[in-house]
């Protein structure tokens, strides 16, 4: 597939996002001292990492005229805080910082639609699985891709420290277009910057539907895409995190919810 692309004075990638965080106007890099002391009678408050674009598992929802990180992973988030008795304090950040988040205990956890591969286990702990999906790849209506090989030559967007990443980087000969944000990884293919990106179908599928000039194309073999929440090396939450997980598994509440934000079932 060829099609003229331009390297475009789009930088459009911002580089931070407003940190819209529940109600807390206050910067808080070491708010993640008090997480586990939790001093009696109070429920401690932990500090979830997140990077809000990436619709429906987080992202900012401003129709009520205020900004709010909403979505099928903050909820799964307060229903754990609801069964383990803590707060959720929510700071958001660019996907490829969030591991370093938790490596420098800035964040008790990150939720972020984020896969456990074996490279990320050697910096942090992984929960158990709570979601899977899918990764496919996104091109202007008309194109007809049906392997990452059909892309050779072609430059392809995904979002930077992504799994989608390291599958556009197998693609013989690609020109990388890696980009802090899915919004702006989509904006790429929309402008004809890159002529295609590699995303994960839940999220895709919310893209195409607001922009009927994009397609998804499924590939047979594209490495499957689980969610799993992710704690620094040694936390003590992970084991009771696994626990409240199982829990909303077997009552249907985990289901309840991906029904909610995706509209079908796990
Ligand atoms: N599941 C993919 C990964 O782990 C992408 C997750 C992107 N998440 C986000 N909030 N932007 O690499």
């Amino acid at each position: 597939m060829k099609r003229f692309t331009q390297i475009g004075a789009a930088v459009g990638a911002v580089a931070f996002m407003a940190a819209a965080v529940t109600g807390c106007g206050t910067n808080s890099t070491s708010g993640s001292t008090n997480s586990t002391s939790g001093s009696s009678g109070s429920e401690p408050t932990l500090v979830l990492a997140t990077s809000a674009d990436y619709k429906p598992y987080e992202y900012h929802d401003t129709s009520s005229g205020q900004d709010k990180i909403v979505g099928f992973d903050i909820d799964v988030a307060n229903a754990i805080a609801k069964q383990l008795h803590f707060k959720v304090k929510i700071e958001d950040m660019d996907f490829d910082g969030l591991i370093a988040a938790l490596q420098a205990h800035r964040a008790d956890f990150v939720i972020a639609g984020m896969t456990a591969t074996p490279q990320r286990k050697k910096s942090v702990d992984f929960s158990d699985v709570y979601y899977q999906a899918e990764n496919v790849v996104i091109t202007k209506k008309g194109d007809n891709i049906k392997s990452l090989k059909d892309l050779s030559g072609d430059k392809v967007a995904a979002q930077l420290g992504s799994i989608q990443e390291d599958a556009a980087k197998t693609i013989p000969n690609v020109k990388l277009d890696s980009l802090d944000t899915i919004p702006t990884v989509v904006q790429e293919v929309l402008s004809n910057r890159a002529d295609a990106a590699v995303i994960e179908n839940t999220v895709a599928t919310g893209y195409v539907k607001s922009n009927p000039q994009l397609q998804i194309n499924k590939i047979a073999g594209m490495t499957e895409n689980g969610s799993a929440i992710a704690f620094p090396k040694g936390s003590p939450w992970t084991k009771k995190f696994d626990t409240a997980i199982e829990k909303m598994k077997k009552d249907g509440e985990l289901q309840q919810l991906a029904e909610k934000w995706f509209g079908g079932g796990q």
